[in-house]
């Protein structure tokens, strides 16, 4: 399960286990992104919005992996939306990695950079998405993508007449207690692989973490038990076995590597069953910090 890829609507192969980066402090991300790079990941999911691009791109740097063998996702903030290519290219410059395997919107809400409390007036993500088209004649981008989209702005987006390219990728909340399957059947009748993101359940000791209660779930405690594998293991596997890549988050040697630890076993059908069936509900990111509602709970 390590080494799997899934491929996308543009022929590109995505590996399916990525670290994820959010919240890891600049100090911190540079080794853990070197230390998985040498444990075996292929695939870096960072963001400008995390601050921590420099850093990661001197992690990758000092793996020694070839750049060609990693794949790495970056994002472009919502302050941004309206200056797709400046933001493209102070990622691209941060990183410092050549070129950066897939783009995505960062969220469906174009925010004004002189007010994070104002929409920017006259622009969407519909207009975003023309901009984010064009970087792909310049080379530097392998794919395009979103994230954060509900059903409602993939429809007005692949209706709109300028939308030409199908995203690749659409990064989601994934979890057993954020299930999406709606959402997650809709982009698979378009061809856009999903992500999942906070495929844990968050990070532990933020104030917007939840992830204590999902791990003590008796379902997942009980599919660990059975296959002598941690409530985190299982979680993951059943990201992966749906069908959807996964970026759990760490700077911890130890944990890096046990995430990674998902070859020679697979969940059955009745484990991811099981999972699947865990009754409590959870959203780890929100939207009362945009100036628009972008979550509407029309994704069950
Ligand atoms: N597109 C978006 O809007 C969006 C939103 C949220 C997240 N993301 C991406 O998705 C990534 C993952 O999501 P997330 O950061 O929200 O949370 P997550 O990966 O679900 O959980 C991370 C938390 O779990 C802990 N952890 C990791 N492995 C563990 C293990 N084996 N045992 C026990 N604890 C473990 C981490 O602590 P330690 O670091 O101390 O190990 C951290 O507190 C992000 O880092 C980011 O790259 C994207």
């Amino acid at each position: 399960m390590s080494r799997t890829t899934f491929r996308l609507n543009d022929g590109r192969s995505i590996p399916a286990v990525g670290l994820g980066t959010w919240q890891s402090k600049p100090n911190e991300v540079r080794d853990a992104v070197e230390f998985a790079l040498q444990h075996g990941y292929r695939h870096i999911d960072t963001a400008l919005n995390y601050g921590n691009e420099r850093e990661v791109g001197e992690g990758i740097r000092a793996s020694g992996v070839p750049r060609d063998d990693i794949w790495v996702t970056t994002k472009l903030d919502n302050p941004w939306h309206h200056r797709v290519v400046e933001g493209f290219a102070r990622s691209l410059s941060d990183l410092d990695i050549g070129y950066i395997d897939l783009y995505l919107m960062h969220f469906p809400c174009s925010t004004d950079p002189e007010d994070s409390t104002k929409h920017l007036p006259d622009w969407d993500y519909v207009k975003t998405w023309q901009e984010m088209q064009k970087l792909l004649d310049a080379g530097k981008v392998g794919s395009i993508g979103v994230s954060n989209f509900q059903i409602r702005h993939l429809e007005k987006l692949l209706a709109d007449p300028s939308c030409k390219v199908v995203p690749a990728v659409n990064q989601i909340e994934l979890h057993p207690s954020n299930p999406s399957p709606k959402l997650l059947d809709f982009c698979k009748s378009k061809g856009i692989h999903c992500t999942a993101y906070s495929c844990l359940g968050g990070t532990i000791g933020s104030p917007i973490n939840n992830s204590g209660p999902l791990l003590r779930d008796p379902a997942i405690l009980e599919v660990a038990t059975a296959k002598g594998r941690t409530p985190q293991q299982v979680v993951l596997m059943w990201g992966v076995q749906r069908g959807t890549s996964i970026i759990p988050k760490s700077i911890s040697p130890s944990r890096i590597a046990q995430n990674f630890e998902l070859d020679g076993w697979t969940l059955t059908p009745e484990e991811m069953k099981k999972i699947s069936g865990v009754q409590t509900r959870f959203k780890v990111v929100g939207d009362g910090w945009m100036p628009i509602k972008v979550f509407f709970d029309d994704d069950e």
